[in-house]
């Protein structure tokens, strides 16, 4: 039993080391309504980091024309939660940005808007 729970407050922490620190101890309680946000930030660690980045604002040493969109910025997160939904669900054409319906279900994309939601510039420190 006491393994066990020192086993589990390892994993714990290691679960915050791999985040760098940073977004592993974001407080995700805030986030929209209907997607999770601990769920949707593996879908975004797996399929969305390597163009958005870290902290949506761009992967390290992308080239892409356009560039991904800085997912942290007020552009976007003064959007619609529909407008980002479909957006994230359509993709745009002409873009790196990828029809994502195709490999998320509707569930999984509210998941991951959810989090990116969480990336808002001052996203910590609000009310
Ligand atoms: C291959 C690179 C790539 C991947 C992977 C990618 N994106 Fe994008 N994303 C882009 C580019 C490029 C744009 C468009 C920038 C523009 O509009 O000029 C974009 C745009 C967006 C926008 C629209 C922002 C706006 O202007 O309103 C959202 C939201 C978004 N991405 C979310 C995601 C999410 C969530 C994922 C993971 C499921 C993801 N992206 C995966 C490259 C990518």
């Amino acid at each position: 039993m006491r393994h066990t729970v020192i086993f589990c407050s390892l994993l714990v922490s290691m679960a915050g080391l791999g985040f760098g620190g940073g977004v592993g101890l974001k407080d995700l309680t805030r986030a929209t309504k209907g997607g999770d946000p601990v769920s949707g930030r593996e879908i975004y660690v797996n399929t969305c980091i390597r163009c958005h980045g870290i902290d949506g604002k761009g992967a390290q040493g992308i080239k892409l024309v356009p560039s991904p969109a800085d997912l942290s910025s007020p552009a976007v997160q003064n959007r619609l939660d529909g407008t980002l939904f479909r957006r994230i669900h359509e993709g745009k054409p002409n873009t790196a940005m990828g029809a994502w319906k195709y490999a998320l279900s509707d569930d999984e994309i509210w998941d991951v808007l959810a989090y990116v939601r969480t990336l808002a510039v001052g996203y910590n420190t609000q009310p």
